[in-house]
């Protein structure tokens, strides 16, 4: 999807000494009633452009399988659009070597992305707002809510939207469901189970709607 240039400019003058790279516009169908939200773009995604084509995009797949839908019948987008990394010292074969590697998007790395993904989701006009993980979950529905109580139902609210220094409540209700992030999958394995019942709840909101 294409941005208003204003809003790509205002986004990474606000974060030019942030240790983040690549840049993802979102992957999809823009007409599509059912949008995704992961957090942010990790190794793969910031070299290839494409939103979850590494690891977790594997088990993301899993997740359309089971509802029965493709890529191509959605739009997959995250709350922030690069990959934010810090240094660290990697052992792959025995010796230090010093990598990037992944971490979590700030509060200000989210805010300063928050009209990129306002835009998107004004633009699609989501019948379903899937949100991959906390961040995501948090970003839309605002610090109090908590992916692991709220997890696998659909929640009809209005989200937060970015107005000038501070996130407003939308004035319009949207259908919010929160899954567990595909990653979480391999630091808890024992999770899948939970995932597959909240996936079987999804389906059964994505046939309703
Ligand atoms: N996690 C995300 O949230 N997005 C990606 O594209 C990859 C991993």
């Amino acid at each position: 999807m294409e941005f208003p240039a204003e809003i790509i400019e205002q986004c990474q003058s606000a974060l030019s000494a942030h240790q983040l790279e690549g840049f993802l516009t979102g992957a999809g169908n823009e007409d599509a009633d059912i949008m995704f939200i992961g957090e942010a773009p990790g190794e793969k995604e910031a070299e290839t452009g494409e939103p979850f084509s590494g690891r977790s995009g594997k088990i993301l797949d899993s997740y359309l399988e089971a509802l029965a839908i493709t890529r191509t019948d959605v739009y997959i987008t995250s709350v922030v659009r690069s990959r934010p990394y810090k240094w660290g010292e990697r052992r792959p074969k025995g010796e230090p070597v010093l990598k990037k590697i992944n971490r979590k998007p700030t509060a200000k790395e989210i805010f300063a992305h928050a009209p990129l993904l306002d835009y998107q989701i004004t633009a699609i006009r989501p019948r379903i707002i899937v949100c991959l993980g906390g961040v995501a979950f948090k970003r839309l529905l605002g610090n109090k809510a908590t992916l692991s109580t709220m997890h696998g139902k659909p929640e009809f609210s209005p989200v937060q939207k970015r107005e000038q220094d501070a996130y407003q409540w939308s004035e319009e209700t949207y259908t919010v469901f929160g899954l567990y992030h595909p990653a979480a999958v391999f630091y808890n394995p024992s999770i899948r189970q939970e995932i597959g019942e909240d996936l079987h709840t999804l389906k059964t909101v994505i046939a309703t709607m």
